[in-house]
């Protein structure tokens, strides 16, 4: 029987989901069943490390001992109950002027007889396996982040379960804000995609969300908050992703610089915002980043199933030989779209249809009526 090798990786931000594809990617290939009718006895190697993986050879400086090793069903049998990658991730891009390595992946590639990759990530990850696809190397993508910002696919893996602890955590915050009476401003990750605070925020029924779609009035967020006290409400509860900015200005960063893939590092709106409103209304504020907590913890169980739809789905693709694609969701279907297409433009909030502009909130009209009539 014909013999062929996969490599899988994991890149990027780590996340929930992501050991449920590999463990799936691993009981899928190796399935003896399914090898019979495809004549193909496949082994998966798992790359530490994302990219980096297949830059630094063992042993090097900076290589780890062990960057490739062969994965068993057995080794993955309970990977999917846990949170992280047990493949280990980086944000390095071999596509970076300041790293220019890809011709080091590729030997490696060959090196270590690759004869397919399966890219676990979010656009940095999977425009570099993209590239890749480019030169040749014949490889599939996953997608995962916990941004949501992907094109071409309705869901990316970690999402779910982040906003799982958006809301867990706001349960947590509203009984301390209301014994208080005081305003908290709760700042999601995202980057320059609104998903997560929106969702969240809808989710745990914030009173204000503010996201990078649609730059906010500082006024109008004050008169929000007069009026919810007006009404009587002891507490409110706003949502700001990292991204946010009042208008006029731009996003607040954490740190200057830049990663490998030249991203500004986001971060400390919540805290800026909260001062402000202090000042503005006289009630006390406090700011609270929930930061990487959103990435961490155990898998919800629409993370687990997803991951291994997209574990499933990936295989098939490598056994079709249909490369250069990314497995997808789309209206409620695994299917697969082209690396190109995901990478190609960020999936942003639609602000028309999605987003109220006055109350700085989720949307209050799903079903779009024009005189009375459901269009
Ligand atoms: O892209 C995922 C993400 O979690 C963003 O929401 C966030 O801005 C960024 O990664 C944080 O990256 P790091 O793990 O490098 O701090």
């Amino acid at each position: 029987m014909e013999k062929r090798r996969i490599g899988v990786l994991t890149g990027g931000g780590d996340c929930a989901g992501l050991n449920s594809a590999i463990k799936w990617v691993v009981k899928t290939a190796l399935d003896d069943r399914l090898q019979k009718t495809r004549r193909i006895e496949y082994e998966v190697v798992g790359i530490r490390d994302g990219w980096k993986g297949l830059v630094l050879p063992e042993g090097e400086k900076g290589g780890s001992a062990l960057r490739i090793g062969t994965l068993t069903e057995e080794m993955v049998r309970t990977w999917d109950r846990y949170g992280g990658t047990m493949l280990g991730t980086s944000r390095t891009n071999p596509y970076d002027p300041k790293n220019l390595c890809s011709e080091t992946v590729l030997e490696n590639i060959e090196r270590f007889h690759l004869d397919s990759l399966i890219a676990i990530g979010g656009e940095d990850t999977l425009g570099v396996a993209h590239k890749l696809y480019l030169e040749g190397v014949k490889v599939v993508g996953i997608p995962k982040t916990i941004d949501k910002d992907l094109s071409g696919t309705d869901y990316t893996l970690g999402f779910e379960t982040a906003v799982n602890v958006i809301t867990e955590e706001i349960d947590r915050l509203r009984t301390t804000a209301g014994s208080h009476q005081r305003i908290f401003v709760v700042e999601t990750m995202g980057r320059h995609a609104g998903w997560l605070a929106l969702e969240g925020g809808e989710s745990s029924g914030a009173y204000i969300i503010l996201i990078p779609e649609y730059p906010f009035e500082i006024h109008q967020v004050n008169e929000l908050l007069m009026e919810g006290r007006r009404k009587g409400a002891r507490y409110e509860i706003i949502v700001v992703a990292e991204g946010a900015k009042p208008s006029g200005y731009t996003e607040v960063v954490k740190e200057e610089g830049i990663d490998g893939f030249g991203h500004k590092i986001l971060g400390g709106i919540g805290e800026f915002l909260s001062k402000w409103i202090s000042q503005l209304t006289n009630i006390e504020t406090r700011s609270i980043t929930l930061s990487h907590l959103q990435r961490g913890g155990v898998p919800c169980a629409y993370d687990r199933r997803m991951g291994r739809y997209f574990g499933v789905a990936a295989v098939d693709l490598t056994v079709q030989e249909d490369f250069g694609k990314m497995v997808s969701y789309r209206n409620g279907r695994i299917t697969a779209v082209p690396l190109r297409e995901a990478i190609s433009k960020l999936n942003l909030v639609e602000v028309q249809t999605q987003y109220d502009t006055e109350r700085y909130n989720g949307r209050r009209t799903i079903i779009p009526t024009i005189h009375g009539l459901v269009i």
